[in-house]
């Protein structure tokens, strides 16, 4: 599979708790290819977590660090990079992806991903009064921009070794 990639990445999109840096882990192990993950990339180069991004700086400064560090680890060269759920709302991270890449979409529902978000409080987008309705809202605005991914599997509550075969057998 890693030779039918031809020196492309491939890139993880989809909504926060759909999976991407597990699967991606995984992902790159069975196909022998670097991981990398877009948002401890960015806490990286920030030096502060998320959170802290989002609360000194604000989501704006964010979303174009987030771009800039994911067109940096682009041209890395073939890898699996997980990518955070906003990141392929921005359309020049998609040309950037579509340009060094085969983009999946982890497509996973409303229960799956509240299931998993609530596992983790890191999330500066969903601290707001509901976060149930704000998760429900972001799916129904963000579903018809990963629907351009080139490829949709399906990430339900299922092992992430599974999605992983699910991954290798389309790229295949
Ligand atoms: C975000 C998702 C997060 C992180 C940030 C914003 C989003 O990544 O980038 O909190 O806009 O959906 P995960 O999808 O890895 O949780």
């Amino acid at each position: 599979v890693a030779t039918a990639l031809g020196g492309q990445s491939i890139v993880l999109v989809g909504m926060m708790g759909a999976g991407k840096s597990s699967v991606g882990r995984r992902l790159g192990q069975r196909l022998g290819l670097p991981f990398a993950d877009a948002d401890t990339e960015i806490e990286a180069s920030a030096n502060m977590t998320i959170p802290e991004i989002f609360a000194t700086r604000g989501e704006a400064e964010f979303r174009s660090g987030e771009q800039r560090v994911i067109a940096r680890l682009l041209k890395n060269g073939p890898q699996v990079l997980a990518t955070g759920g906003g990141a392929f709302m921005n359309a020049e991270t998609r040309e950037a992806v579509s340009a060094g890449g085969i983009s999946i979409w982890l497509k996973a529902d409303f229960d799956t991903l509240m299931r998993r978000v609530k596992r983790r409080q890191d999330r500066p987008l969903l601290k707001t009064p509901d976060p149930a309705a704000t998760l429900r809202g972001l799916i129904e605005a963000r579903e018809p921009t990963y629907a351009l991914a080139d490829i949709t599997v399906e990430s339900r509550d299922v092992p992430h070794m599974s999605v992983v075969d699910d991954i290798i057998a389309v790229l295949a």
